[in-house]
């Protein structure tokens, strides 16, 4: 038994030599120490031995199993030790690689626009008044002259928050255009100084939301730029010189504007403006669909009641404001086709401006 012993001890320590992976290693262990294997035999066949051999052997085979124990555990530490070394050192630092190219950003197309519809009127003296997205329908609708259940809000369909207190005729919703930030400026010059309201020249720039069908030309979402001026003796021909001289200094000093008569109830009068088109220079082309104009913005003189929803007097100030859709004027511009672009988040767009 004792011969036995010191052979299993051999034998296992000489085949660990040869090991150098984790598998081979694994397969060693269930050889020497596994339920099958000699020296676990040993134990087994003990019980048959004579009284006196067993303690001898019995001892004996404690040590042997300890020493195999223990030339695997050490064994196993070399072999992860060596395999963390060669991957460090296929990991050394190539300095003749090339280098990995840094990707550059870029302002998103409609950022672009609106930065430069912000340069442009801040030039001409506007100041930018950012307004909120979620509004009551008082605001939104009514205080600009829409009362409920009056048909221009046809144009607007919208999106309604659940709030939890039932607010009747005054539902929160998202807004459905930049116009409820007029009246929300108005108050707030006028709050500064009641007596005598200072003169407002702002744009009101953001996001509006509609509950549209989503297709090529609608989407669910849009920038609007708003413009407003209030003051005294503020008429239609500072309104008309103020966009004829957005135009020019967007697309160019012969670009020309024309105003067609419309209606918005919450300005009076009101007019849609056309700019002559920038692609063909008003000879007529698929963009402007033969006609040499593109219509680009909503504007008209603020109406009285809105003047004084504002806490303007409309008997002593007037006003004008604008309203246009940036994502619009980008699509003319670069030729977008569908608008749905804007907010698809596509690389392959988005990298092309
Ligand atoms: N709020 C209008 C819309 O979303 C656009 C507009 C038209 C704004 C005329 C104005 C304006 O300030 O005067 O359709």
């Amino acid at each position: 038994m004792q011969t036995k012993l010191e052979q299993i001890e051999l034998s296992a320590m000489t085949d660990l030599d040869s090991i150098q992976d984790e598998e081979s290693l694994e397969q060693w262990r269930v050889t020497n120490l596994g339920r099958s294997s000699p020296i676990m035999d040993v134990f087994n066949a003990l019980g048959g031995l004579p009284k006196e051999e067993r303690p001898v052997v019995g001892k004996r085979a404690n040590e042997v199993k300890h020493t195999i124990e223990a030339a695997y555990e050490s064994k196993s530490v070399a072999i992860k030790n060596a395999a963390l070394t060669r991957s460090l050192q296929s990991e050394r630092l190539d300095v003749t690689l090339p280098g990995r190219p840094i990707v550059k950003g870029r302002l998103h197309p409609a950022t672009q626009t609106l930065r430069e519809i912000y340069r442009i009127f801040g030039e001409m003296g506007f100041q930018i008044y950012r307004s909120r997205e979620v509004e009551t329908d008082e605001f939104n609708f009514q205080l600009l002259n829409f009362p409920p259940h009056h048909p221009a809000r046809e144009m607007q369909d919208s999106y309604y928050i659940e709030s939890a207190i039932d607010r009747g005729d005054d539902p929160l919703l998202l807004r459905t255009h930049t116009s409820p930030g007029q009246v929300h400026a108005m108050r707030e010059y006028v709050a500064q100084s009641p007596q005598d309201p200072p003169p407002i020249r702002i744009i009101l720039p953001g996001m509006c939301y509609r509950y549209e069908q989503i297709s090529a030309r609608y989407e669910i979402q849009f920038t609007q730029v708003e413009g407003l001026a209030v003051g005294k003796r503020i008429t239609f021909g500072d309104l008309k010189g103020t966009i004829s001289d957005f135009a020019r200094r967007l697309l160019g000093q012969q670009v020309r504007t024309r105003f067609r008569a419309s209606h918005f109830p919450f300005t009076e009068p009101s007019a849609e403006v056309d700019f002559e088109c920038f692609l063909c220079n008003g000879e007529g082309c698929s963009v402007c669909k033969q006609t040499g104009w593109l219509e680009i913005m909503g504007c008209g003189m603020v109406h009285p009641v809105v003047l004084q929803n504002g806490g303007y007097d409309p008997a002593v100030y007037s006003g004008y404001a604008f309203g246009m859709g940036p994502e619009r004027l980008t699509m003319l511009r670069y030729r977008i086709e569908d608008i749905r672009n804007f907010w698809a988040n596509d690389l392959r767009f988005l990298e092309q401006f």
